[in-house]
């Protein structure tokens, strides 16, 4: 496995992005995000969530990704989407996974469930109505995970984590998409009522979860350039002693 080279650690919060987040939930319990999550996505904001998606270029530059094959997802047979929202990732994975492959959505929100099914009019995913920090589904189940802007959602990112490596098989994958701790982070946040993440204390927080960078994305050339669009990354299921050496092999070289 190779992993990522270091994540160059930036003092966190920037002192303006911390003045412009949202920061209930930073400061907040589980139980406050999910009660913020359920109150954002089962109303209005959850219903314009597909519509945003496209206006903003979100959902058709991932759905380039995931088709240019820069990810792979025809590599999996057993693929989680966790916090669904309105489809934006299952719909491009029911197109580019294997005939084979069992796809299944889980959110939080069950009228995001209902939305999701709704406009994609697929008998081929299953969904399921579930809190990424408590999965109802065995150790190992999935080779792939994948979660698109969720995390932010929760106080501390490792129980999520944590749990998203359970339901992984040992060498799974997590495509990981978290919002950044960048100023257009910062005011997404205040839109989607969630925090931000520094991108060097959240590959730590994988690393501490048994899961190691392998690969960073950007949605385009542009968003690379300018270091936007967020924390896109792939995340490997690490079990071997070996491996977690590596891990902290990297993060020593961080912290000189
Ligand atoms: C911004 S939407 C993401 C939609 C889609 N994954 C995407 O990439 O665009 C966030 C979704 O996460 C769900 N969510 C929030 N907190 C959650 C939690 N603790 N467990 C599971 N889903 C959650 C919300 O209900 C919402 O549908």
């Amino acid at each position: 496995m190779t992993l990522l080279p270091p994540t160059r650690p930036r003092p966190s919060p920037q002192p303006f992005q911390r003045f412009i987040e949202f920061k209930d939930i930073r400061s907040g319990d589980l139980g406050f995000s999910r009660r913020v999550s359920r109150k954002v996505y089962d109303g209005p904001a959850g219903a314009v969530l597909a519509f945003a998606s496209v206006v903003s270029l979100h959902e058709p530059l991932l759905g380039a990704l995931l088709r240019r094959g820069t990810f792979g997802v025809s590599r999996f047979g057993r693929i989680l989407d966790i916090g669904s929202g309105a489809g934006q990732i299952l719909g491009h994975l029911l197109k580019e996974a294997r005939p084979d492959a069992t796809v299944v959505a889980a959110d939080l929100s069950h009228r995001m469930l209902r939305r999701a099914r709704n406009r994609l009019k697929t008998k081929r995913a299953s969904f399921v109505a579930a809190d990424v920090t408590r999965l109802p589904f065995a150790d190992g189940s999935f080779d792939c995970v994948t979660c698109g802007w969720v995390i932010e959602h929760l106080p501390d990112p490792e129980p999520g984590l944590r749990e998203m490596r359970r339901v992984l098989r040992p060498g799974g994958s997590l495509l990981l998409l978290a919002t950044e701790d960048t100023v257009t982070g910062a005011l997404n946040s205040r839109t989607w009522k969630c925090r931000t993440y520094n991108r060097a204390e959240l590959r730590a927080s994988c690393e501490r979860s048994g899961l190691a960078w392998t690969r960073q994305f950007y949605l385009s050339p542009v968003h690379r350039l300018l270091k936007i669009g967020g924390i896109i990354v792939e995340a490997v299921r690490v079990d071997e002693p070996e491996a977690q050496g590596e891990i902290e092999e990297a993060q020593q070289l961080i912290s000189l």
